[in-house]
This record gives structure tokens, C-alpha cells and sequence, in this order.
């Protein structure tokens, strides 16, 4: 019924950007004139089983991969996303006003590195179409977050309404929201990665909603500054961290463009790295999810002993398709077994007690 290895060979001849139009394409489309192929598939690849189960910012989370933020920019995607086996979804980054992104070509695969660049820019169909969009769809059967990020054109110094309109927008659309202020694609974005506001933001953010509101950091910030960042967004209101983005070290792929984030296998173990120094200062405190570089369940199974509750991967849904999702929540499952962990919340965090 499904080849990912022939589709892949079929995808892989066009350019990055085109094979993701076409897979936009199919996902919408066979999730909404073709409804019967997404029970078929979601027996193929969604695991539900309930010592994966866990209750999570008042949701039930049934397994722990979510797909990380930017592959479903504008929320077209859900249902068919869902059928192939994320337990969660983000989607975003969204922004105030639509934005068509940065100059193409702007994506890039590096096959044998499994890894991806991408300079994309938060290219998305605005706050306004999509909050319309999710309207007919939310509450949904898996958790949704919210990822958003401010427009391209909106100065540093009003960065904190563009904040402002999506948390109004997005707080009755989803059950978290992630502030993403770590793209390495919008100049000055990073720059935001201070405490003077962080503080400001999840103070407006606390006085808008009741949703859980997590910061999203970048992997090349060193790890005093990464837990100092996130203690003030903790101190202030935030639920929660998501680590990491994508990375700025070139130095990682043989051939990298000058420009852009990095992400996939190359990402893995610097990722990995600020992601467990986080968990050593903030496990049990908050909601630790870790994403970059997760590619199996050997690779999944680390980030859940290490501290996080949930995981998220991108790039490796690209290059091994929807069965790695399934081979992850079964791989994650045998060794819980196998180490005698009966429910996720033993496993979770195992490694810090
Ligand atoms: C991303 N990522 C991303 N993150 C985010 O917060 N907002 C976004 O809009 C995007 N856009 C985006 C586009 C593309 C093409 C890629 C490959 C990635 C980052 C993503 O969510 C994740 O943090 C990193 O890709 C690391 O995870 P993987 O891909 O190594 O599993």
C-alpha cells in the first residue's frame, strides 16, 4: 500500500521546496476528498498503546513524538500528519502578517548526511487565514501547538505585539503555544534570546492566557546563557522549553551553504548536548521537549531517560517517511520493556534521579 523508499526516489528528483508542495498537496487533499485512507494508515503507523500515554498540559498526549514546528507552516496538514503516526503536532511558525519568506532557493538536502539546510524565513500564509483554518479543526484528537514568531518587517522594538496578536489568535486554537525567537532565518531574531525580553514576553503572555506558553531555543547558545535564558522565561511565566532549533555551525556539513539552519543527523549531538545540560538544571521543574537530530528510537529512548517529556523530529520524517515514526514508539516500547519500565512517566527523566 505505501513504498516510501519508491516515493522517496520519485520526491528526491525534485527540487526540496517543490517535493514539499507536492507532499502539501497530497496530505491536504487525500486527508479531505479521500477521508477513508486516514484510519487505513493510521493502522499502519500511529502507535496507541497506553504505557506511552501521559497527561500533559491537560491533554493526553498519546505518544511522545510530535513533528517539530515548519513543516506544517500554514495548519493545512493535521489529519494526514496524524494518520502517519505523530502523537502531537506543531504548527507554524506563524506570523501576524503573511510573508512569502526569503529569496529560493532557500532549502537544501545533503542525502548522505541526512541532514537538511534551510533558510526559509517563516514564509506562511499569515495569523488571520490560518486561525480560520483551525476553526473547523480544533479541539482535535491529538494535542496541537501553536509555533509563532514575529513578521520579517515588524521592527525588534515592536517585536512584543506581533507576540501579542498570536497569543490572542492562537490561545483558543491550540493547547500550547511555543514562542519561537531562534530561527536563525529572520534578522535580529536571535537577538531577542535576552532576559530583559524574555521577561517582558511571558509577562504580556501570562496576562492573555491560561495555555501553556514554552520558549524554543537555538542550539548555539552556549549553556550558561541557554539556562539563564530559560530560568528568566521559567521565573516568569513560561511552562516550558523546547530545545533545540536549527544550528548556525556550518562547520558540521562538508558542503554547507553560509546561511540558514542546519538541522538532521549532523544537528544530533549538539542538540543533544544543550538539551541534557537544560535537563540537569530544569528536569522536574518544568516541560522539557527535545528535538534535532532524533532519527530512531535508540536516539529517542536517550532524550527520555535524559528529561524530556516529549519529542519531535523533522528532518528525519523526510528522509526515512512515517515508518520511522511507528519504528520509533515501538523501538521506545521494547526497551521499556526490556529495562522494565511499565508506564513513559518511570521512563522520562530516568537518567537525573
Ligand atoms: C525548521 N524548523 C523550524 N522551527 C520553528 O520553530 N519554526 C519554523 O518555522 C521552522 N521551520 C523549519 C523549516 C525546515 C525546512 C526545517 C528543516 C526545520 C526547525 C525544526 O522544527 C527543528 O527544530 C529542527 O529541524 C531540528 O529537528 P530535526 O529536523 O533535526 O529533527
Amino acid at each position: 500500500m505505501f513504498d516510501y523508499a519508491t516515493m522517496k526516489k520519485l520526491m528526491f528528483n525534485f527540487s526540496p521546496e517543490n517535493a514539499h508542495h507536492i507532499a502539501e498537496f497530497f496530505f491536504k487533499n487525500g486527508a479531505k476528498y479521500a477521508p477513508f485512507i486516514l484510519p487505513l494508515l493510521a493502522e499502519r503507523f500511529f502507535v496507541h498503546d497506553k504505557r506511552l500515554e501521559q497527561n500533559l498540559f491537560g491533554c493526553t498526549f498519546l505518544n511522545p513524538l510530535g513533528l517539530g514546528a515548519g513543516f506544517d507552516k500554514n495548519a493545512t496538514m493535521i489529519k494526514m500528519l496524524t494518520a502517519l503516526g505523530f502523537g502531537y503536532i506543531e504548527y507554524g511558525t506563524i506570523t501576524p502578517k503573511p510573508q512569502s519568506g526569503n529569496a529560493k532557493p532557500r532549502l537544501f538536502r545533503f542525502v548522505e548526511e541526512e541532514s537538511i539546510q534551510n533558510a526559509m524565513g517563516f514564509n506562511n500564509e499569515g495569523m488571520d487565514v490560518i486561525a480560520k483554518r483551525l476553526e473547523s479543526l480544533y479541539p482535535f484528537a491529538t494535542p496541537l501547538g501553536a509555533n509563532i514568531g514575529k513578521n520579517k518587517v515588524t521592527p525588534s522594538e515592536d517585536a512584543l505585539k506581533d507576540y501579542e496578536q498570536l497569543i490572542r489568535q492562537f490561545d483558543r486554537l491550540s493547547d500550547y503555544l511555543v514562542i519561537n525567537i531562534s530561527s536563525p532565518n529572520t534578522p535580529g531574531l536571535r537577538d531577542l534570546q535576552n532576559e530583559a525580553f524574555i521577561k517582558d514576553l511571558f509577562v504580556m503572555a501570562k496576562s492573555l492566557t491560561n495555555k501553556p506558553v514554552l520558549l524554543k531555543i537555538a542550539p548555539d547558545l552556549t549553556v550558561k546563557d541557554a539556562i539563564d535564558l530559560c530560568s528568566c522565561a521559567l521565573e516568569n511565566g513560561a511552562a516550558g522549553i523546547v530545545a533545540t532549533n536549527t544550528t548556525i555551525d556550518y562547520s558540521l556539513l562538508k558542503n554547507a551553504k553560509d546561511f540558514g539552519g542546519i538541522s538532521g543527523k549532523v544537528l544530533r549531538e549538539k542538540s543533544f548536548a544543550l538539551f541534557e545540560a537544560l535537563a540537569k538544571e530544569f528536569f522536574g521543574k518544568t516541560t522539557l521537549i527535545s528535538v534535532g537530530g532524533i532519527d530512531s528510537a535508540e536516539e529517542a529512548y536517550r532524550r527520555l531517560k535524559a528529561g524530556a517529556s516529549l519529542i519531535q523530529t523533522y528532518t528525519s520524517f523526510i528522509f526515512k517517511g512515517p515508518s520511522v515514526n511507528k519504528e520509533i514508539n515501538l523501538g521506545i516500547l521494547s526497551r521499556m520493556e526490556h529495562e522494565g519500565f511499565s508506564r513513559i512517566g518511570e521512563l522520562i527523566g530516568s537518567d537525573r534521579r
